[in-house]
């Protein structure tokens, strides 16, 4: 090694010894004639001191020194005079008089300044990641990173679990996004795809005999972002054979505990053992199958309250097999009209055609623009089932079962941020199962998986898959904290002919199955025991941890919202011989045919 210590080590004991330290020029600080600099490695900051009484040359070395510049320093450990101690610093008790310094490499002034944790355009970093990833709260989100991975590893390992990596050039799989193809040069006109996830190979571990399976893939995806999506993102992936539901949730509650314990002390679990809610309780009572269950303010469906009342709205969505929901918001009297104009639109956003509300003025009456059509009875009704007292508001959703709640659910959030309702040193954490197998495909009019198409349907339920599959629930959970879904999974079908019977409630024809499928219909024949599993969003996981807003900030080189990689400039025009090696011709390409 080129130094006896890092930049975070020395403290009191090491007084008068010397030592040599690496790294970059953090801070420098010309005090007259003598010049301090922080010296900053991943460990920490260290001061060293230029003094022409110690060491002339070092400090005339030292003169010409910027920020960024790596050092290497030799010099005398020294207490720091009465007074000068710094106790934000591991190393404040101490200075280094330096008599030897060597510039390891000198540094352009970076783009943005690393000493200081200031808004930087994110673009910039982006391009400059490697400089962004010098910065304190970045180096701690990564070093978190790993230390989440660690335990990961080391309590799967201690319970058995094998780590098995399985391909990243794969066949094309039916989990729903749009996957990134990759042409195949031994093979003109055919792709392989990257996994959306290791799905089917991880089921075929299990059919081989590995009981209890984990790994930590990239998946790939080609969906629109967000800030809690990438394109690519890492998994925790497990799967278990000869288990049930409650299984996975104990191996998923046990490991989630350990490391929220280990690697987030100040967060308090809400309550263990995690709640468990189902998909259609969650959607009732919160309007989401997400929950933020840190806070209470449920909806009431006042669907049997309305019934026959004079407004359109309500009874139209009543007839026509709707709900109509109410959402009472303490203190939500005081809202402006304003206040209740931004939350109209936000339920618009989720699809509702409106936001209609009571409020409750401080005399207790009832103000809205609807009251007119409701009985003096109605308004009572719904004020008694919803506990809404004077100042509070309640606000409306008519419509169909998913877009009411969902909508309702929206404002909920949003009025819990406007009272500050959701603590941030609460981890709370919730399963929601028993999620519907199927849903209407909004753009090709039939059905499809809500899950994947390898998850069981619940045994009560398989009965209902002839006669009304929309109804039939699946041994599907998602992990949730916080209101972010963390992870999902489910126990598979493991016997072929139930998976056929799935195939073709999807509209899958035996030929289509046999193309995409065919390699896994034929595994379930020879021998695939019960299994089931479940995949962490590590990405999301850690962000939580590390109190970030979006996940680009725990990872190292994250794309942007346009799914660019802006430090290595990807995607990017392929030379043509690339192409043609590839067998492939590039079309709709941009005006200058440059790509961008
Ligand atoms: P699913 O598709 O629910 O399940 O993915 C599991 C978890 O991965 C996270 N996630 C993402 N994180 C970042 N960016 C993305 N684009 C992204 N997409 C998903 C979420 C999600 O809960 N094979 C199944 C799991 C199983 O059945 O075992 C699967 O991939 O946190
Ligand atoms: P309108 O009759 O369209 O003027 O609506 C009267 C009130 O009902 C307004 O406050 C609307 O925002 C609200 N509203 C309209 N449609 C719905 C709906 N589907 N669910 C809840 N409120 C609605």
């Amino acid at each position: 090694m080129l130094r006896t210590h890092t930049c975070n080590e020395i403290t009191k004991k090491d007084v008068g010894s010397t030592v040599t330290l690496t790294g970059w020029v953090h801070r420098r600080r010309d005090h007259g004639g003598i010049i301090f600099i922080d010296l900053r490695d991943r460990y920490g900051l260290t001061q060293v001191a230029f003094d022409p009484e110690f060491n002339k040359e070092a400090l005339e070395t030292a003169e010409s020194v910027r920020s960024e510049y790596v050092l290497k320093v030799t010099g005398e450990v020294r207490e720091r005079p009465e007074g000068q101690a710094n106790k934000n610093m591991d190393t404040g008790e101490v200075e280094v008089y330096i008599n030897e310094v060597e510039i390891l490499n000198t540094a352009k002034t970076p783009p943005f300044e690393i000493d200081q944790d200031k808004p930087v355009n994110e673009e910039l970093r982006l391009k400059y990641r490697y400089l962004d990833l010098r910065k304190e709260r970045m180096q701690k989100n990564i070093v978190l990173r790993h230390q989440l991975i660690k335990i990961i590893r080391d309590f799967l390992s201690d319970e058995d679990f094998i780590d098995i990596e399985t391909p990243i050039l794969i066949k094309g799989t039916p989990e729903g996004s749009r996957e990134y193809l990759v042409p195949s040069r031994l093979h003109p006109g055919e792709m392989y795809v990257l996994p959306q996830s290791p799905q089917q190979l991880k089921q075929m571990l299990m059919i081989a005999g590995f009981d209890k399976y984990y790994q930590i893939p990239r998946c790939f995806r080609d969906e629109d972002l967000r800030g809690d999506r990438q394109p690519e993102f890492t998994q925790l992936d497990v799967e278990m054979s000869f288990i049930e539901e409650k299984d996975v949730m104990d191996v998923t509650e046990r490991l989630l505990i350990k490391m929220t314990e280990e690697l987030a002390p100040d967060k308090k679990i809400m309550s263990t053992p995690f709640p468990v809610i189902t998909w259609k309780d969650a959607m009732e009572q919160y309007g989401s199958d997400k929950p933020d269950i840190r806070f209470e303010m449920k909806l009431t469906d006042v669907g049997e309250i309305v019934k026959g009342c004079e407004f359109k709205v309500f009874n139209m969505a009543l007839d026509n097999g709707g709900v109509v929901k109410a959402l009472r918001v303490e203190g939500g009297g005081k809202f402006t009209r304003k206040d209740i104009e931004d939350l109209t639109e936000l339920a618009q956003v989720y699809g509702a055609k409106g936001l209609a509300y009571f409020i409750y003025e401080d005399s207790g009456e009832v103000k809205s623009p609807i009251a007119k059509f409701l009985s003096d009875e109605q308004v009572k009704g719904i004020t008694d089932a919803t506990g809404a007292k004077a100042g509070d508001a309640v606000f409306f959703g008519a419509d169909n079962f998913e877009t009411a709640c969902t909508a309702l659910g929206q404002v909920r959030l949003a009025c819990a941020d406007k009272f500050d309702m959701r603590d941030d040193s609460v981890f709370a954490y919730c399963w929601v199962n028993e999620f519907p197998m199927f849903e209407q495909d909004e753009e090709t009019g039939g059905v499809a998986a809500v899950h994947h198409p390898f998850t069981r349907p619940m045994d009560e339920d398989i009965e209902l898959m002839n006669s009304d599959p929309i109804k039939a629930r699946a041994i599907a959970y998602d992990i949730v904290l916080n209101g972010n879904e963390i992870g999902g999974g489910s126990i598979r079908i493991h016997e072929q002919k139930l998976q056929q019977q799935v195939f073709d409630i999807l509209k899958i024809s035996a030929e289509d199955a046999e193309v995409r499928f065919g390699h896994m219909l034929e595994a379930f024949d020879y021998g695939a025991p019960p299994h089931g599993g479940i995949a962490w969003g590590l990405d999301r996981i850690v962000m939580l941890f590390a109190d970030e807003p979006n996940i680009r900030e725990v990872i190292a080189f994250p794309k942007n919202q346009k799914a660019e990689d802006l430090t290595l400039g990807a995607p990017s025009v392929m030379p043509e011989k690339d192409l043609n090696e590839a067998n492939i011709k590039a079309i709709n390409l941009p005006e200058d045919g440059e790509g961008k």
